[in-house]
């Protein structure tokens, strides 16, 4: 079974692997190697029984993530409390119906984080959001030291709609910056982009939380490959080899990829 551990500070136990789900509410302006299907209903059942299955029990969506967190709340709803499950706010994506291409806009106010998190209660079907990350535009610094929106999201941790606060970066200055202000950073840390170690580092000193995202670099390392090479092996032997990784998020809607993944995963971790 996966391992659990604790999210920062907090008293929140989520699995050492977590499921990504950009991809079963989006298919438009992303950046895989190969365009793709939103999968039906059944199939994302058979993701979230898989993962439960392997003892896993942290989800990752957003709002930008187009249905994501409207299907995550439909298909969860009666097993709502057997997850952990992290959104975001800040990164509004509007589809376009016409052409492949949708564009995201970002909001960083007070007022559209209240509305983003009032959003992400409605359609996640729940009272409370455990994990709520700041979607980075890139200019990390400058929405940690001049929005509102983490002391906004602190403020709903304080009344009780959220139960963590965090950020997913795209830079080291931010990751090093959000191990003062919150409880959890998302960041990207593989062997092609070993720049945010110091950033695990600290957070791990400070007992915040680190989850990974693109640990398979979106995908592309499986293309990039050498056939004799095992990369997804590989990747996650490289993830979990940082005792400050408390999650590695990875994203998939092909039931055969999670099943791989998990057990490679827990092979990482010394557990398979
Ligand atoms: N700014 C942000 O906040 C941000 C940005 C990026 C990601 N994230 C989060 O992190 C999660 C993971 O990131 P990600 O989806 O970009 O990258 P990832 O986990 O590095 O890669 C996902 C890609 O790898 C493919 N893949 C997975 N397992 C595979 C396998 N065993 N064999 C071959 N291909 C495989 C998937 O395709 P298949 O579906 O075909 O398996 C998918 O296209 C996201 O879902 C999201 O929750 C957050």
């Amino acid at each position: 079974m996966m391992p659990r551990k604790r999210l920062g500070r907090t008293d929140i136990e989520i699995s050492s692997f977590g499921l990504g789900t950009v991809k079963i509410g989006r298919n438009q302006s992303l950046k895989y190697p190969q365009a793709f299907d939103l999968p039906d209903d059944q199939q994302v059942r058979d993701l979230f029984a898989c993962a439960r299955d392997f003892g896993v029990n942290f989800l990752d969506t957003a709002p930008a993530y187009g249905y994501s967190e409207e299907r995550i709340g439909d298909l969860l709803k009666k097993e709502r409390k057997d997850w952990v499950i992290s959104t975001k706010v800040g990164e509004e994506f509007t589809p376009d119906k016409f052409s492949d291409e949708g564009q995201s806009h970002f909001d960083y106010s007070a007022k559209h984080t209240r509305l983003s998190v009032e959003r992400s209660l409605r359609r996640l079907r729940t009272d409370y959001l455990d994990l709520v990350l700041v979607h980075s535009n890139g200019d990390d610094a400058e929405i940690l030291m001049n929005t509102p929106v983490i002391q906004t999201l602190q403020q709903l941790k304080q009344e009780g709609w959220i139960r963590a606060v965090g950020i997913s970066t795209k830079t080291l200055e931010g990751s090093l910056l959000a191990t003062d202000l919150c409880d959890a950073v998302m960041l990207v840390y593989n062997a092609n982009y070993p720049d945010e170690v110091t950033a695990i580092a600290k957070s791990m000193q400070q007992d915040v939380a680190v989850l990974l995202k693109k640990v398979l670099g979106s995908g592309h390392i499986c293309h990039d490959a050498h056939p004799a090479e095992d990369p997804i092996q590989a990747a996650l032997d490289f993830a979990y080899a940082n005792p400050g990784v408390t999650s590695a998020i990875l994203g998939t809607v092909n039931l055969q990829h999670l099943r791989d993944n998990l057990i490679k995963a827990l092979r990482a971790q010394k557990l398979a």
